[in-house]
């Protein structure tokens, strides 16, 4: 009998050597504490509405006493609390005009003299607009030029256009004289007629 030596082979498994890496991996955990992401507490509080809304008033000017002036006195409220004051007549004679706000705003007479007697809600002597004392209505002179127009503004404290308010002028009148005042005669400056009207 035939010794069939049977060679098995056999097969060597390859091992696949499995590559793994030694090293330690240093997977420190980052000390850095991340900045906690607070959540916003959203501490804006609704603004108040503003307590006034600035407003305005306009006062037409018409002629009184025979005259010819004709224009506009405005009125502007500021968010300083003060009230701006733009006139622009035309119509005059030439020089100094008394000019005033009336307490009355009652422009019907034809010599004006239903707007009464200068604003005075205070109750002081008349007197010059940059006196310390005057009336609430006293605005001093405006310049009319050669051809008859004047303009003039103020920025005044001493008015205002709120409802309520003791020295609100809204509804009143105001009115251009003749003559300029001499800002010390009282109770109204002597500033003669009353030749521009307006509410
Ligand atoms: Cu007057
Ligand atoms: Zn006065």
């Amino acid at each position: 009998m035939k010794a069939n030596k049977l060679l098995t082979i056999a097969l060597a498994g390859i091992a696949l050597a499995s590559c793994k890496s030694d090293k330690k991996q240093a997977e420190t955990e980052p000390v850095t504490a991340e900045p906690t992401t607070a959540e916003p507490v959203a501490a804006e509080p609704e603004k108040p509405a503003a307590p006034v809304k600035p407003n305005t008033a306009l006062a037409t000017v018409t002629a009184a006493s025979e005259s010819s002036v004709a224009g506009t006195v405005r009125f502007a409220a500021t968010e300083t609390g003060t009230v701006k004051v733009e006139l622009a007549l035309e119509g005059l004679s030439p020089g100094e005009h008394g000019f005033h706000v009336h307490e009355t705003g009652d422009c019907s007479a034809p010599d004006g003299k239903s707007a009464g007697g200068h604003f005075n809600p205070s109750k002081v002597d008349h007197g010059s607009h940059e006196a310390e004392v005057h009336h609430a209505g006293d605005f001093g002179n405006i310049t009319a030029d050669e051809s008859g127009k004047a303009t003039s503004s103020w920025e005044v404290d001493w008015i205002s256009l709120q409802d309520g308010a003791e020295n609100n002028v809204v509804g009143r009148a105001v009115i251009v004289h003749a003559a300029p005042d001499d800002l010390k005669s009282q109770p109204s400056g002597a500033a003669g007629a009353r030749i521009g009207c307006g509410v």
